[in-house]
């Protein structure tokens, strides 16, 4: 059976629909994963949880160990990755505790740890990144979310920055015109890394605010909060119609 993961970002420490099953602590070649591996059970079909940030949340988006988090799903037997990450709307669509489901990326962040090929055998690999989401299992997540009734726009470029700190307006507007719709700090490596260990990878991107310069004002953590409290409760409807559908 398909082994299916979910990394929940901020706003989703905690995967409590599932009967807990088992806790796995794990050490990698990379170093410690964000926090322990959650595995449960959800209609006899096994899935692993992980918190990006940690549980408590405590890792901020640029020091998260994306190797070791991605390494260890895979020593777990994880084929498929749903990768929960909260986002800045940036194009009119994108409102606040709206869903989409990206279908592209830019990677705007810097001095990650972003390969697994560095030495060795395998350090010359050049994995193709054409559709940074597996296109298969974004569809899976599209129609789990007509089933339950919960409006997604099924398309998206995620703009991947560095963080911790929000952007300039110049920079959103930039980015607009490099075409992306949603921007957020977690995106990337992380897909990548999932792509070069031949896992399948989509997200779910969660609007907590709109992107800096697109409203009145400056963005709050207030604000954040009340938007993520009403797209996680749906995004926990999309992952249990999701894991149903199998
Ligand atoms: N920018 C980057 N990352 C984010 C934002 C944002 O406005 N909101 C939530 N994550």
């Amino acid at each position: 059976m398909t082994q299916i993961a979910i990394i929940g970002g901020t706003g989703l420490t905690r995967f409590d629909e599932f009967t807990l099953t088992d806790r796995v602590e794990l050490d990698t070649p990379f170093g410690k994963p964000s926090s322990e591996f959650v595995c449960g059970q959800i209609d006899g079909k096994n899935i692993v949880f992980l918190a990006r940030h940690g549980d408590p949340h405590s890792i901020p988006p640029h020091k998260i160990n994306y190797r070791a988090n991605i390494w260890g799903l895979k020593q777990l037997g994880v084929e498929q990755i749903i990768a929960v990450a909260a986002v800045g709307g940036i194009t009119s669509a994108m409102a606040p505790a709206h869903i989409a489901i990206p279908d592209q990326i830019i990677d705007y962040s810097y001095g990650r740890q972003h390969t697994f090929f560095e030495d060795g055998p395998d350090a010359v690999t050049h994995i193709d990144f054409t559709h940074p989401y597996t296109p298969s299992l974004r569809a899976r997540l599209i129609l789990a979310a007509a089933h339950a009734k919960i409006a997604v726009t099924p398309i998206g470029t995620y703009g991947c920055t560095q963080g911790p700190r929000l952007e300039t307006t110049a920079e959103i507007a930039r980015m607009e015109r490099d075409g992306c719709d949603l921007v957020g700090m977690t995106g990337m490596p992380e897909a990548a890394l999932a792509k070069e260990q031949r896992m399948d990878y989509a997200a779910i991107a969660v609007v907590a605010n709109w992107a800096a310069g697109k409203t009145e004002g400056e963005i709050s953590m207030e604000e954040i909060e009340r938007h993520l409290h009403t797209g996680m409760a749906k995004t926990r409807a999309l992952l249990k119609e999701l894991i149903a559908l199998g």
